[in-house]
């Protein structure tokens, strides 16, 4: 098995990586890195094959062609309780995450303690008590003992995240995961995922319809379109000079994109 492992690459690497769902391929040769503290924007439309792969990178689809790898080790199909808990999804819909009946302080309390006993030392998350957890994100302790429904879309957005967070994982997917919350909202959640993301060195892949948001808080981006991968570069010379004419379709329908922080 070791001399499959090329420790090159730092954070997240996807290699020609191809779907198919019964014979129809939906994802076909995808290559794309993240590094740990930097956020990569996947931008495609509607079918495009996103989700598919945001799927196959937390291992819950498998790969016709192609890897994924850790740290330059290879993630396979199967993997232990460690490696799924280093990719971690956030999904569009929070409560899909999120276990009714327990509280968000017993959801919590349950991934830490799981995660201590099994973890073989680092952590990148700074505290691993709830409270501290859920400060992270921007809510005050009371949150601990309410359930998912008792929350606003954007704060269960936020439950969802410091859950992704309380397996300390090194790699973060987060599908479209502000598309149900208002404007106000999913810009408050985006800034928390980037800065939290930067400061704990995540590697964060942010699948998105929207490049504003991409020329907001992404460095990196990657353009999905029919399940190719047609153009990936930094996200100063996309907006700048995107050199696939289909990106460039993309730019063009974004009349206004408002300032780079
Ligand atoms: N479980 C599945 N079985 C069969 N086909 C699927 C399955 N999931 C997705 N597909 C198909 O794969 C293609 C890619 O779907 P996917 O959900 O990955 O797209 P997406 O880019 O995430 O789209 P959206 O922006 O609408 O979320 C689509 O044609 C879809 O119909
Ligand atoms: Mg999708």
């Amino acid at each position: 098995m070791a001399e499959q492992n090329t420790p090159t690459l730092h954070g997240l690497a996807v290699s020609g990586a191809s779907i198919d769902y019964a014979g129809r391929r939906v994802v076909d040769q995808v290559t794309l890195g993240v590094r740990p503290g930097s956020i990569l924007g996947l931008v495609g439309e509607s079918g495009s094959g996103k989700t598919s792969l945001a799927r196959a990178i937390t291992g819950q689809v498998p790969l016709a062609t192609g890897t994924v790898r850790l740290d330059g080790v290879l993630l396979g199909a199967r993997r232990s309780p460690a490696e799924r808990r280093a990719v971690q999804l956030v999904q569009q819909d929070p409560f899909a995450s999120l276990n009714p009946l327990l509280t968000v302080g017993q959801v919590l309390d349950e991934l830490l303690r799981v995660g201590a006993a099994r973890r073989g030392g680092r952590r990148t998350v700074p505290d691993a008590r709830p409270a501290e957890l859920l400060a992270l994100v921007g809510l005050t302790p009371d949150a601990l003992g309410r359930y998912p429904r008792e929350f606003s879309g954007g704060q269960r957005q936020r439950v969802a995240i410091a859950r992704a967070l309380a397996t300390d994982p090194r790699v973060l997917v987060a599908d479209e995961p502000t598309s149900s919350l208002d404007a106000s909202a999913q810009r408050t959640v985006l800034e928390l995922l980037a800065g939290l993301g930067r400061r704990i060195g995540l590697a964060v892949l942010l699948i998105t319809h929207d490049l504003a948001v991409v020329n907001a808080i992404c460095d990196h981006v990657a353009v999905l379109r029919d399940g190719v991968l047609v153009e990936q570069a930094g996200v100063d010379r996309f907006f700048r000079h995107p050199e696939h004419p289909y990106s460039r379709t993309l730019l063009e329908a974004v009349l206004r994109l408002p300032e780079r922080r």
